[in-house]
């Protein structure tokens, strides 16, 4: 079954997405708007917290690398752990995140690819420690990813945590059931504005406030 997906989000007053550039504002600046974010995010208490490819690889920070051990690759998915209390989700269609240990912060890692990834690089998160699920089709069916990681992972209620990008996959394929999104004082200025305002425009247009 689909999990139910919440959207959860901070951004400044004018749309900015980048807590490390936030002004400094009598209510608080980066530390103390983070803080309130992660208080909620465990408020919504969801079962896993997906990401696009440019935020987990903020998160990740490593570096491709050849498979410690080699083994046989499997497809279309692969758990090296189901009883994890929380997973950490990337969307990466192309596989271009690395990872050097198998979880983020205690959440294990699972990652969501595009049918053409390579083998190689399915044995290197294999060999981190690292679950993946490929896609079936040419282009990511988010809907039929959802439905596995109900299925086969027991998750039934998922956080999207940004960045603009796979929050506007989700809105545009109609598969976000809620959003939570704090505004914080803090301005940001500059061009990153944008990126906020696309994703709440997807938000409206999918009739989600
Ligand atoms: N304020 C907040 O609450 C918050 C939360 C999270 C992140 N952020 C910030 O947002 C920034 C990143 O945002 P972003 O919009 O640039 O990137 P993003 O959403 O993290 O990642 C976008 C990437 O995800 C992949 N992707 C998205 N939809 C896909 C689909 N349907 N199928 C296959 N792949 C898909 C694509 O990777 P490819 O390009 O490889 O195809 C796409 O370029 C970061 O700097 C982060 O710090 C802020």
């Amino acid at each position: 079954m689909k999990p139910k997906v919440i959207c959860h989000m901070l951004a400044s007053l004018d749309g900015g997405l980048h807590p490390s550039r936030f002004t400094a504002s009598p209510e608080g600046g980066k530390a103390e708007w983070s803080s309130v974010y992660e208080r909620v995010h465990g408020e919504l208490e969801g079962d896993a917290w997906i990401v696009g490819r440019v935020t987990m690889a903020e998160m990740s920070k490593a570096a491709a690398h050849e498979p410690a051990q080699a083994g046989t690759v499997q497809r279309p998915h692969h758990f090296a752990r189901r009883d994890a209390g929380s997973y950490a989700i990337a969307l990466d269609g192309s596989g271009k995140v690395h990872f050097s240990k198998p979880d983020i912060g205690g959440d294990h890692v699972v990652v969501l690819l595009g049918r053409d990834v390579a083998d190689s690089h399915l044995a290197e998160l294999a060999a981190d420690g690292v679950s993946y699920i490929v896609s079936e089709t040419a282009e990511i069916d988010l809907a039929a990813m959802l439905d596995v990681l109900g299925r086969e992972l027991d998750i039934g209620r998922l956080l999207l945590e940004g960045g603009a990008g796979i929050n506007g996959s989700f809105f545009a394929a109609g598969l976000v059931d809620e959003l939570s999104l704090l505004v914080a004082p803090p301005s940001m200025g500059g061009r990153a504005t944008r990126a906020s305002s696309s994703s709440a425009r997807a938000a409206w247009r999918a009739g989600c406030t």
